[in-house]
């Protein structure tokens, strides 16, 4: 196991060892994750900071931009340090509107794979995880024909690992039956809290579950019980959440998305904050 002095420690993914403290990139595109960012130097500054605080743990996907983010990760960082990964996600396209229609089918998948590729100067992926559902988000259906698509492809050797994204359990388990996955990507944090069953199934797999939204995505995590925790503890809201995410369960790997390198590394030392057994009981009743 490699030591970090983030906190939390490292996970591995399949064969990947990653810092359990990652970061989310699609806070650098663009306004509704569009366009290119205000600020294209800042962006770069966000990216090296977070590989100097040791992140080895870096997630994204071509749907931001679209492309920006990869190429903006690969302007930053290219060629990548060894111990860095990058994770990205394949199934949604970008309408002119800024929608993310489902693009699930082969040749939408091969073609997403490629671009990821090509965006992000790499010969081969080191987790692909497959987005379904929608933007309300999962839906129940097969993923048969594209996570067999995705399979493929990992036999041709153009990615390393398999995960999902926005999935039901039972999508989980048809995933497990035609290849393994090291991960599971879903919305999940403090105040919201349906996957609580499939986080604990997961841990008892070896199988990491990675929250998106971990500080509630474009609308801030706000209640009365997790400000009472955060004042008390003299620490942001933002710290406090990330902090019990990190207790909550060892399979948990966070990716708190910002645009900020004071933010990020606000976040890197807040998550390390303790919490108490009467801290954790108040704010697990913020989503029970
Ligand atoms: N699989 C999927 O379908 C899916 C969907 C959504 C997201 N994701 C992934 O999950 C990652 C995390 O999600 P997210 O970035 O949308 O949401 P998030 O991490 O819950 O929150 C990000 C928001 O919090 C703000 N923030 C972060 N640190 C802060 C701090 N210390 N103080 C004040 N504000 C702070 C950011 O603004 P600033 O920029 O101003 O810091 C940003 O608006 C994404 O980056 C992406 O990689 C995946």
């Amino acid at each position: 196991m490699e030591t970090t002095a983030l906190p939390g420690g490292t996970w591995t993914l399949g064969d990947l060892t990653v810092t359990r403290f990652g970061y989310g990139a699609m806070q650098l595109a663009g306004p509704w994750v569009m366009g290119p960012p205000a600020d294209h130097d800042g962006a770069l500054a966000v990216l090296r900071a977070a590989v100097e605080l040791g992140i080895t743990h870096i997630d994204t996907s071509d749907a931001y931009g679209p492309h920006i983010t990869n190429r903006l990760i690969r302007e930053a960082l290219h060629p990548y340090p060894g111990a860095l990964h990058i994770v990205t996600k394949v199934g949604a396209n970008r309408d002119p509107q800024g929608g993310w229609p489902p693009a699930r089918d082969p040749q939408s998948l091969r073609r997403a794979v490629q671009a990821n590729l090509d965006n992000l100067g790499l010969e081969v992926l080191d987790l692909v995880n497959l987005r379904l559902g929608n933007a309300e988000g999962p839906r129940a259906g097969s993923l048969a024909e594209a996570f067999g698509t995705l399979a493929e492809l990992q036999g041709q050797g153009l990615i390393r690992h398999l995960g999902l994204s926005n999935a039901t359990p039972e999508q989980v388990a048809e995933a497990q039956a035609i290849a393994p996955i090291v991960c599971v990507q879903n919305m999940y944090n403090l105040a919201y809290r349906h996957d609580d069953g499939l986080v604990d199934a997961l841990a008892g797999q070896g199988v990491a579950y990675v929250p998106f939204f971990p500080l509630g995505g474009f609308s801030p995590l706000q209640s009365s019980a997790l400000s009472a925790v955060a004042a008390r503890l003299e620490a942001t809201p933002m710290a406090v959440a990330l902090a019990w995410l990190l207790r909550r369960s060892p399979n948990i790997l966070l990716i708190p998305g910002t645009s900020s390198v004071a933010h990020l590394r606000e976040n890197a030392a807040g998550a390390g904050l303790s919490l108490s057994d009467d801290d954790r009981a108040e704010l697990d009743k913020i989503g029970g």
